[in-house]
């Protein structure tokens, strides 16, 4: 598409953001060519939320930026609050920008007596206003069917695969800290070209995994770990020690959401990691500053705001995903 029709194609949609991650929403904006959106959401001396849109949004396209990362419950209340400001101000439609969905990992009762977090968050954000909802790498792809709305779910992974795509390491192995991430490690054991291998974890506590064993080879090899999320950096940790006892050289991390919570900025120093590519689904917290030259942040602005563009416009979403070589340099088309 040429600039001329990129932006006839954007009349009456307008994007604002809480708090959780105004440089996203900032970039994203860029990318469209507009305005963020005027509003203001700011605590009353209590500490509850005081929220307030500066501008008309009757009849209007709107996309609300907030990943749900910590602090997770102001977060969350931000968005429900500000979208049944949005319904009551008589939006057209409201699409809920989730780079980040937290609660994800609580999507099943794995044991008596728990309830179904990623579950329960999701009713509450349709009943608090979302006609659709926008997101990216959620933890299982299954949780897409607990919105009872349209969602179109993206990968970093044209993000991320691009950028190991342009580092041309040698010698290279992809690695998957658990089972549940073969299917993307594939993909980017296909893209680019390598091999596979698969770590054997077991969490066995909130900051506790355990490692069985490898499968596939990886010594003398260069390797990347793959995973969704970081949060105590256990997983990775565990996965990069036992990685270099079976003879990896260097060890490369990539992940699309830095949570890095707990004791992740230790954990990560201290394995012998070269360097973690990371997303800005989050913004980068102390704990991810203190990791210095060994922490890159890649965007996904340019992904995402192509993904609004489409929604807006009615136009496929999931072939911004498919191989042809027209798709993928879209994303930095500003
Ligand atoms: C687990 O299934 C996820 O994909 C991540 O590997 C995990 O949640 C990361 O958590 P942590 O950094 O605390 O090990």
């Amino acid at each position: 598409m040429d600039r001329k029709r990129f932006f006839e194609s954007l009349d009456n949609i307008k994007i604002f953001s809480g708090n959780a991650n105004r440089p996203l929403a900032q970039k994203i904006c860029e990318y469209l060519s507009i305005p963020l959106g005027d509003a203001y959401v700011g605590r009353f001396p209590d500490g509850e939320i005081d929220l307030k849109v500066n501008e008309d949004v009757r009849g209007v396209d709107i996309f609300l930026i907030q990943p749900t990362c910590p602090p997770v419950n102001e977060n969350l209340i931000e968005l429900l609050m500000f979208m049944d400001c949005l319904r009551r101000a008589s939006a057209a439609r409201i699409t809920a920008v989730l780079p980040y969905y937290g609660y994800a990992r609580k999507d099943r009762k794995d044991e008596g007596r728990v309830p179904i977090t990623a579950k329960l968050v999701a009713n509450i954000i349709v009943e608090a206003g979302a006609d659709r909802v926008l997101t990216v790498d959620l933890h299982a792809a299954q949780i897409q069917g607990f919105f009872d709305v349209p969602v179109d779910h993206l990968l970093a992974f044209p993000v991320l695969c691009n950028y190991y795509q342009n580092l041309n390491l040698p010698d290279l192995v992809v690695v998957t800290p658990d089972v549940g991430g073969i299917k993307i490690a594939r993909a980017y054991s296909k893209k680019l070209n390598v091999r596979l291998a698969i770590v054997d974890k077991r969490r066995t506590g909130p900051e506790e995994t355990e490692i069985g064993f490898i499968i596939g080879d990886v010594k003398d090899k260069n390797v990347i770990i793959l995973d969704d999320l970081i949060a105590t950096g256990g997983s990775i940790y565990q996965a990069a020690l036992i990685l270099k006892d079976k003879g990896a050289k260097d060890i490369y991390v990539g992940a699309t959401h830095p949570v890095f919570c707990g004791s992740a900025g230790e954990k990560l120093l201290a394995a012998p990691i070269k360097e973690i590519a990371v997303t800005d689904s989050i913004p980068l917290n102390s704990k991810g500053k203190g990791l210095g030259s060994k922490i890159k942040v890649l965007s996904i602005a340019g992904l995402l705001g192509e993904a609004i563009r489409r929604i807006h416009t009615n136009e496929s979403v999931s072939s911004m995903f498919s191989e042809t070589p027209e798709t993928q340099p879209v994303f930095g088309l500003m």
